[in-house]
């Protein structure tokens, strides 16, 4: 009926952070609720600079359940998207039984329309199911008036979307239940407890990931070793050192196990049988430039880190990012006439000395880099208050 408030929506939009990870989840012990065979810790970037807006619009008069990705319609069967609804249904009920008042409980059985956004492009090859899975389920539960602990319901839709769930420097403990209810994430500092710490994605190329990581770690899992030994004995007494060095804003700690950390998933990918390679020649000119340069000063100043792929995130303190910046640009000259080589936070420019270049001493990689996006440690989820940002309309489409 036109006009009846009844058929109103209900409509909420939310926005999500990306998280990198300093100790790499890699290998599951249970693919269905997507259990970890190792905790992880990462730290939620900056929604000014990376961030996915999803807005969720529930009523009695959509006939269907329909989901438009980037401008995309995709597939709502998705089984993953499919346990997030569920969980988020579940819980709603539960906290209904529990006493907990929340919205009308007919909601649950309306249709739902989910369209989601990212601000920066998938080809910057950055996590962005974690952002995506996290702004869905934290959307979905605003929507359905439940609060809480929502990353076990994140975790189920990408492993890595849980630690998305809270901002600052996140642990996702692996927990050790069959049922997984104490596998969760945990902030372990907020966004604000180490101001000076700066993040520098450098987008190396636009290619696709030659293997995606439910896959490859999949593949791991099965046939390596290493990965085992890592599990059982390299990450826990890592996680108890990063956690440390987080709480003292000890920086030459966190960048070198950020640094070994990386190393090592990826000689994991390399005992994978067959093997996995996600490092392509500008990440290892990267790495040779870091080790370069922090020992030009003899002090760790510059740690790196690379997901299943080419990018590399770096990690350092602020008074050293006009330098850093500088070297990047010397020994991978930009594309001058293309975008903008700098994305994100402004970076000063500073001048840079003969005997550093010389040190560092590599051939340089023209148009290695695409740009960089220059953040830092941001926030976790929000509710976006103002309506004319919902990104459907009332009749349940996108804008
Ligand atoms: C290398 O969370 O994308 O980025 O749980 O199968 O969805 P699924 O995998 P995903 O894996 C992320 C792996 C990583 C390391 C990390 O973020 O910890």
């Amino acid at each position: 009926m036109p006009g009846d408030s009844m058929d109103k929506p209900n409509i909420v939009t939310c926005t999500a952070p990306v998280n990198i990870a300093v100790i790499k989840y890699w290998g599951k012990r249970n693919e269905e609720l997507i259990l970890p065979i190792n905790s992880s810790l990462s730290v939620t970037l900056h929604q000014d600079q990376l961030k996915t807006t999803t807005t969720v619009a529930t009523s009695r008069s959509f006939q269907e359940d329909r989901i438009w990705l980037n401008g995309k319609e995709e597939d709502i069967t998705h089984p993953r998207l499919q346990s997030c609804l569920r969980e988020i249904r579940r819980l709603t009920r539960k906290r209904r039984n529990d006493g907990v008042p929340c919205l009308d409980l007919s909601c649950l059985s309306h249709k739902v329309r989910i369209c989601s956004v990212n601000n920066f492009p998938t080809a910057a090859g950055l996590a962005s199911s974690a952002a995506g899975f996290a702004c869905l389920v934290y959307t979905l539960a605003q929507v359905f008036g439940v609060e809480g602990e929502l990353s076990g319901i994140a975790r189920q839709g990408s492993g890595s979307a849980c630690r998305s769930m809270y901002g600052g420097f996140v642990q996702w403990i692996m927990g050790n239940q069959d049922d997984g209810k104490d596998s969760l994430a945990q902030q372990v500092e907020p966004e604000t407890h180490w101001p000076e710490l700066r993040v520098l994605v450098l987008v190396a190329s636009a290619e696709r990931k030659p293997v995606g990581s439910t896959s490859g770690m999949q593949t791991s899992v099965e046939t390596s070793c290493l990965l085992k030994h890592r599990a059982e004995s390299v990450v826990p007494g890592r996680m108890a050192e990063m956690i440390e060095a987080v709480q003292k804003k000890d920086f030459p700690t966190f960048a070198e196990l950020t640094m070994k950390d990386s190393n090592q998933f990826h000689a994991t990918c390399l005992d994978t049988y067959p093997p996995i390679f996600y490092l392509n020649s500008v990440s290892h000119q990267i790495i040779s430039l870091v080790h370069r340069y922090n020992g030009h000063y003899r002090d760790t100043r510059v740690a790196y880190t690379f997901d299943a792929g080419p990018n590399a995130v770096i990690f350092t303190l602020q008074q050293h990012v006009p330098e850093f910046v500088q070297v990047l640009k010397h020994f991978f000259p930009p594309e001058t006439k293309r975008e903008q080589f700098i994305k994100g936070l402004p970076v000063n420019h500073a001048a840079l000395s003969e005997e550093l270049k010389q040190t560092i001493g590599l051939e340089p990689m023209p148009k290695g880099i695409r740009y960089i996006i220059s953040t830092k440690a941001g926030p976790g989820p929000c509710v976006v208050e103002d309506p004319t940002q919902h990104l459907l309309g009332s009749d349940g489409l996108p804008k």
